[in-house]
């Protein structure tokens, strides 16, 4: 990439503060937590900026209908990994069901005893997948491994696949009302917003587990922290969080927590957090590297880029 295109690092996240930092340049390249909303797309469009090209799958941060009336076009990662994600997502449930994290402090402490520590089969479990593209059916297909019972729900239900594995497409109120395990893999969308509520709560089997490594907004994190007081969601496993911007990927350790909500998240010993790195594998790295500089490429070439939004 070095000798086709002249690349410019910036540390800090683009934001309306710093789009100027981009002038002089044709392209930029961001990153899940980037904002490239309406006015910071207006910004770069001053600086002189004719493509957006995302490091991710997702595009929630970027308000693609004003790009493109801006002229700005937009490309991203469709796939990098789909595996890295599913993998993580399933880390995470054993990681609670089995509670490793506390086993693992006990055992480097010198307690080797086995008090609370009980988990639960996943075999026979019904398990629940919210969105079944790309990684909600390879999340579907390690559980029907594990000898879960799954059911799915998505708009765009892909019949065929399901039939293969076994897996049953179903409402999404039957669904929630029949998982004992509920994975989160549907894009963040003003549909999507806060699937996961008060409201949609009620509908849960009491002490369910929630796993999200979609976006953090589609759980209302409040919502989901009453709901943990009273044994709703027996156990939460989350690689999103709908105020991470800011958050994640950063170290604050040296600093007071701002964020109260959390920081209520991060005292339930069912909780289990990680700072959106379930696409994190080397392979994944490898994909988003190679076809981000594709995108540059064609774009470069005038050519049509197979991943523009
Ligand atoms: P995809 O586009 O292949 O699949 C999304 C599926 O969700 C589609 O089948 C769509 O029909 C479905 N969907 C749309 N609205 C829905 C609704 N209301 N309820 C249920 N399903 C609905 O996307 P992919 O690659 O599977 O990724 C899913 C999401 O995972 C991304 O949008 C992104 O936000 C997130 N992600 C998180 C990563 C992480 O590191 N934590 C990394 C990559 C993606």
């Amino acid at each position: 990439m070095a000798e086709a295109h002249e690349l410019r690092f910036r540390t800090p996240g683009l934001s309306i503060d710093t789009a100027t930092l981009a002038a002089g340049s044709e392209a930029v390249c961001i990153f899940v937590n980037d904002d490239a909303s309406a006015p910071v797309l207006q910004e770069l469009k001053r600086a002189g900026v004719r493509f957006l090209v995302l490091r991710s799958a997702g595009f929630n941060n970027v308000d693609v209908e004003v790009a493109k009336a801006l002229g700005i076009r937009v490309a991203r990662v469709p796939a990098y990994s789909p595996y890295a994600v599913a993998e993580h997502t399933v880390a995470l449930m054993l990681a609670l069901n089995r509670k490793l994290v506390k086993a693992h402090n006990r055992v480097r402490d010198g307690n080797f005893s086995l008090d609370g520590l009980i988990g639960f089969d996943m075999h026979g479990k019904t398990a629940g997948i919210l969105g079944t593209g790309k990684i909600g059916q390879l999340v579907a297909q390690i559980l029907c491994g594990f000898g879960c019972h799954v059911l799915a729900y998505d708009p765009a239900p892909d019949a065929a696949w399901a039939e293969r594995h076994g897996v049953t497409y179903v409402s999404q109120e039957a669904l929630l009302a029949q998982s004992d395990l509920l994975s989160l893999h549907a894009p963040l969308t003003p549909q999507t917003q806060y699937l996961i509520r008060a409201e949609t709560l009620a509908q849960m089997k009491d002490g369910v587990l929630i796993v999200n490594t979609g976006r953090g907004a589609l759980i209302h994190t409040r919502d989901a922290i009453a709901a943990l007081k009273t044994g709703k969601i027996g156990y939460l496993g989350l690689d999103v969080y709908e105020e991470e911007r800011g958050l994640f990927f950063e170290d604050h350790s040296e600093e007071i927590l701002q964020d109260d909500v959390i920081a209520r998240l991060m005292t339930f010993p069912n909780v289990l957090i990680t700072s959106h790195q379930a696409f994190l594998t080397d392979t994944a790295l490898q994909n988003i590297a190679d076809t981000t500089r594709a995108n540059l490429d064609a774009f470069a070439a005038g050519g049509v880029c197979a991943n523009e939004l």
